[in-house]
């Protein structure tokens, strides 16, 4: 009986020992397959994305009739997401605030870098500057989000790159808080947002059963956009993401906190789980306690000999192959931004990346298509706000 009863034990130890050693080499070969994949992938990537790239744009065919789809999709959502009786913008919704800013370029710019509107060292620009989450339907600050900012200089000379608009001498600069789009180009674009508009969020990264239609790349950089909130609309970078002239130069820009220059301050601790935290927090700072908030704007020059490519706006160009230039000072100044007033004029406002001077035009597919998107879409939510 204890002989038979020894037996089975010993029979399950071995068989436990067996499956025990098939398990790890599962593992075993699961990981050397996994490596493999990932050294091949990471070369592919490596390949694919080098050095020289062309400084000029290149128009894809059907770019003009896919631009069209994509109006028609941003109307459905302006539709959808209307408030009450108020349109909203199909994108960036809720604003944290409108503010006055003095943007103030360097004055000891170096020569190359006098352009466009950065071409009088040590001039100030008056400025309007639009807070935002970048939701669709403004929604809890707490949740995970990109953050806008929208700077329109004002009283700016030269001819307006839109013909429509010589009569308001702007020159607006249109940014989200990560430096590189979840899509390509305007083909991307198209599909992943009307995958989107139809409620069909997978289909917007997996478009069909063809592993190569698969945008999982693309995919980690929206959810890598939608990141937890800052402390303050004060307290992040915001990035051009798409690149525009600079003179003769391409290059992209971003707005970085500079607390340096201004006098030194901590924000109280805000309540996050309030709803519009950011806009307290932005009213604490310029309202209550009367302290400036200070950023500078910078740029970074195309290097056409590296991978820094004008029609793909998923590839964020990297500092090592040419870093970012300060070219001027923005200053919040204190102020009292948050009335009912101003808030109405905040969201009557119109910011457009194509609102600017030649020496900014904005180039590439996905600032081809903002040209008609953001036009149309403002154009219907005034109009549709103006007849109510
Ligand atoms: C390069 C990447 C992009 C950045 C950095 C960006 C950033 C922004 C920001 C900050 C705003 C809010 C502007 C404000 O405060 O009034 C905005 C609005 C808007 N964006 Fe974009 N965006 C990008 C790409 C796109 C694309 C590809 C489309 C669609 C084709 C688009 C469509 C819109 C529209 C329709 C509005 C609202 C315009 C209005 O009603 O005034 N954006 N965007």
């Amino acid at each position: 009986m204890i002989s038979t009863f020894k037996k089975e034990q010993s029979l399950l130890a071995r068989i436990w020992l067996w499956l025990g050693r098939v398990l790890g080499k599962v593992l075993l070969i699961a990981l050397v397959i996994g490596l493999f994949g990932w050294a091949i992938a990471t070369a592919w990537f490596a390949w694919h994305h080098r050095g020289p790239v062309s400084a000029l744009e290149q128009v894809p065919p059907g770019e003009a009739a896919m631009t069209q789809d994509v109006i028609q999709t941003a109307v459905r959502i302006v539709d959808q997401h209307r408030e009450g009786t108020r349109y909203l913008r199909d994108a960036h919704a809720k604003a944290h605030g409108c503010v006055k800013a003095q943007v103030q370029v360097l004055p000891e710019l170096a020569q190359p870098l006098r352009q466009g509107v950065f071409s009088e060292p040590g001039k100030t620009w008056q400025a309007m500057i639009r807070l935002s989450n970048g939701n669709a339907y403004p929604q809890f600050d707490s949740l995970r989000d990109a953050r806008g900012m929208a700077i329109k200089l004002l009283d700016v000379s030269g001819k307006q790159l839109l013909g429509n608009r010589q009569s308001q001498p702007e020159q607006d600069f249109v940014m989200f808080s990560h430096p590189n789009f979840f899509v390509s180009d305007v083909a991307e674009y198209r599909q992943n947002v009307s995958a989107q508009a139809d409620g069909k969020k997978v289909m917007a990264f997996f478009p069909g059963w063809d592993p190569r239609t698969w945008q999982v790349r693309h995919l980690f950089i929206a959810l890598a956009t939608l990141s937890p909130p800052p402390d303050s609309p004060t307290a992040t970078t915001y990035f051009s993401v798409s690149p525009y002239k600079f003179g003769e130069a391409n290059a992209k820009f971003r707005v970085a906190p500079a607390p340096d220059n201004c006098p030194d301050y901590t924000l109280p601790k805000q309540n996050h789980d309030l709803p519009n935290f950011l806009r307290s927090a932005l009213n604490q700072q310029l309202s209550t306690d009367r302290i400036p908030a200070c950023f500078v704007l910078q740029i970074q020059r195309q290097d056409a000999n590296k991978y820094m490519p004008i029609e793909d706006t998923s590839i964020e160009w990297r500092e090592q192959d040419s870093p970012f230039e300060t070219v001027a000072r923005i200053t919040l100044p204190p102020q009292d931004f948050d009335t009912p007033a101003l808030n109405l004029a905040c969201d009557n406002l119109s910011f457009n990346p194509w609102f600017g001077l030649e020496a900014h035009r904005p180039i590439g597919g996905i600032n081809r298509l903002r040209k008609a998107v953001y036009e149309a879409v403002s154009d219907y939510r005034h109009s549709q706000n103006a007849a109510q």
